[in-house]
């Protein structure tokens, strides 16, 4: 079956292949959440920075005839990136339930486009010399979705543990260790969609065409 496949002239590449319509909507939703998340903690080192802006507050009181210490003036600095670390958790929240729906999403995928099935069928056809290379990549793909997966896990398992921490009584040390790990993962997330976005966009430029239309039209005509 495998030759049969490779030596047919209409042979599709293993990256055209259907989205469920739940996938699509989950995979543009953390799209979303996750660039948005993204923002609040630019916004945070830049522009909401409260060390950056406490000169800021302090001048602008200033001209209105109040003189703030350096410490009065962080403590108003400070409230605007609290605000915006809530939206960060909101995203946060988000994006726990993202992960725990895409747990459910693969129990009630059609059976062929289950990760375990695909990843059998790739290992499957990668036996065949002629398809090694391209499954070999397939498989390479996959490997970075688990990756990614991890990651994610770290991030709201972190995340969560931050926000709530104080209630299962953790201790600030405790915190403060789930704090760097957060700040470590997030730069692997950032590493994982460089080379996601790089590897799609090369994807289509090396002949894989219609895989961004197909996470958005499911590419169910194929089937
Ligand atoms: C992939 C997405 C995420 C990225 C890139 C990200 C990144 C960050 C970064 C860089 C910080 C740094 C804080 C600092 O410098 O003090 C932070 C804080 C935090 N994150 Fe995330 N995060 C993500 C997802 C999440 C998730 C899923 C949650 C779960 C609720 C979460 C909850 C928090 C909380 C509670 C804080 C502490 C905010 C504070 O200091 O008040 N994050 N995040
Ligand atoms: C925060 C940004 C993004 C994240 C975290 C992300 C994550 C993912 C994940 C986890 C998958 C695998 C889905 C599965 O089968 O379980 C995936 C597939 C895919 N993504 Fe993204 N994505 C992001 C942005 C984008 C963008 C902007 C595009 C298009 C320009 C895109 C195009 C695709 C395509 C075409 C696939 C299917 C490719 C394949 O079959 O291997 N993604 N993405």
């Amino acid at each position: 079956m495998a030759s049969q496949i490779s030596s047919s002239p209409s042979v599709k590449s293993p990256f055209i292949q259907s989205h469920s319509v739940s996938l699509r909507i989950w995979h543009w939703l953390t799209f979303l959440f996750i660039t948005g998340s993204i923002i609040t903690v630019a916004l945070n080192s830049t522009l909401l920075s409260p060390r950056d802006n406490v000169k800021l507050v302090q001048e602008q009181l200033q001209r209105k005839g109040l003189t703030a210490t350096e410490e009065q003036a962080f403590a108003v600095s400070h409230e605007y990136e609290e605000k915006v670390w809530d939206v960060h958790k909101l995203l946060g929240y988000g994006l726990a339930f993202l992960f725990l729906a895409r747990i459910v999403i693969e129990f009630t995928q059609p059976n062929d486009e289950k990760v375990r099935s695909r990843i059998k069928r790739a290992i499957e056809l990668k036996k065949n010399p002629e398809n090694k290379a391209e499954y070999i990549h397939y498989l390479r793909v996959r490997l970075s979705y688990a990756i990614f997966f991890l990651l994610l896990f770290c991030m709201v398992l972190t995340g969560l543990g931050m926000a709530f921490g104080r209630n299962f009584g953790f201790t600030r040390e405790i915190r403060g260790v789930l704090h760097n790990l957060h700040e470590i993962a997030q730069y692997l997330i950032y590493i994982f969609i460089v080379v996601h976005l790089a590897g799609v966009v090369i994807a289509e430029n090396r002949g894989i065409k219609g895989i961004v239309s197909g996470m958005i039209n499911g590419n169910k005509h194929e089937h």
